[in-house]
């Protein structure tokens, strides 16, 4: 072997997209393992998730008004960084010296924020929360990696949105699509904060809804309005804007006097550290649980991103990411 010789650089599986598309458009492939900065700690994905949010990233099909910032933001004809994923659970592996709150061995949860990257096997983070850089926070010690992931992306919308309620003790709630991944997060804390809660979904979902202790569930495919007279003082639809039924109608007039109305897709999910460390308490009391409903290997990521797109997913969809070296 020649002296000079550059030793080849380290390399980690990855998914990549490179166009918008169908789930066909992502591809397994070898990408250069990342190395910390200074101001960034590395982390060993254990598992990663496939939410609403990559659905819309890899497909680029969302709401006609979002399509230009959309496009501004991630990427004109694809997503700016290939290697695609928002979501994660994992080890620190790697710590660089200007960094404080992590050291090696900590399990964490995070979100990557828009420069993506969680189908990997290695996601170097900054400490601090931003957009464009994701958060993270210690992983509550009572879940999975992959149990993880849904809390990550279910709990900082759930926590986010239902707060925007104002909830009042004895305060009768309604959570529109209660079986999603921040659905059944939604009712665990209106409950937890104190809310008379009513949660919607289909039939399929009704015992699970029950089991998260709403008081009433309403099932969207058999009932075209709320009971007769019943009034709320705050309706979150954590389903967005692109599902909707008679019922969901009707919910935006059953409001009282002061009530409000919150879609889960009015303004921007902010990627906060203290968020997440809140949800790993009320995860570690007993008070929230996370409601995983598949999980699928890192190599049957486009038969997860079809099932996803289905829109039926009940709780989250984890995705495990294996080690060459496990
Ligand atoms: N503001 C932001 O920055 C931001 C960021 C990320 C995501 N979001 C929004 O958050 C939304 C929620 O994400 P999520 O992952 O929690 O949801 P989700 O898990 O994808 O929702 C799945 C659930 O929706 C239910 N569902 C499907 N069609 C329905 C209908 N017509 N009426 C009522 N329920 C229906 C399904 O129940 P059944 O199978 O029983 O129908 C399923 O359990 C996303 O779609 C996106 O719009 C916003």
């Amino acid at each position: 072997m020649s002296k000079n010789r550059i030793p080849a650089a380290a390399t980690m599986n990855a998914v990549i997209c490179r166009r918008y598309g169908p789930p066909e458009v992502l591809q397994l492939a070898k990408v250069p393992k990342p190395s910390p900065k200074p101001d960034e700690v590395c982390v060993r994905i254990h598992a990663s998730a496939v939410t609403a949010s990559d659905i819309f990233i890899r497909s680029a099909l969302v709401l006609p008004r979002l399509q230009v910032p959309f496009r501004l933001m991630m990427g004109i004809t694809k997503p700016r960084h290939p290697v695609v994923g928002l979501v994660f659970s994992g080890v620190v592996d790697e710590v660089g010296e200007k960094t404080s709150r992590f050291k090696p061995g900590d399990e964490v949860y995070g979100m990557t924020g828009f420069r993506l990257g969680a189908y990997a096997e290695y996601r170097c983070m900054r400490e601090t929360d931003s957009p464009w850089h994701g958060c993270l926070a210690l992983k509550p010690e009572s879940l999975t990696h992959e149990e993880s992931t849904a809390a990550a992306y279910g709990g900082l919308l759930a926590l986010q949105y239902v707060e925007k309620g104002n909830i009042q003790t004895g305060d009768n709630i309604l959570i529109y699509g209660a079986s999603g991944t921040s659905g059944t997060i939604a009712v665990q804390y209106a409950k937890h904060l104190g809310a008379i809660v009513t949660g919607v979904c289909s039939t399929k979902n009704i015992g699970l809804v029950r089991s998260l202790d709403a008081d009433q569930v309403i099932d969207y495919t058999r009932t075209d309005a709320p009971p007769e007279g019943e009034r709320y003082d705050f309706v979150l639809d954590s389903v967005g804007g692109l599902k909707t039924s008679k019922l969901k109608r009707a919910c935006t007039e059953a409001l009282t006097p002061q009530g409000s109305y919150v879609s889960i897709d009015d303004g921007n999910l902010q990627l906060s550290s203290e968020r997440m460390a809140r949800l790993r308490e009320l995860i570690e009391a007993g008070t929230i649980t996370a409601i995983l409903g598949r999980t699928y290997s890192l190599g049957d990521i486009v038969e997860a991103h079809r099932f996803v797109e289905g829109g039926h997913k009940v709780g989250g969809v984890a995705v495990t990411i294996p080690h060459a070296e496990d």
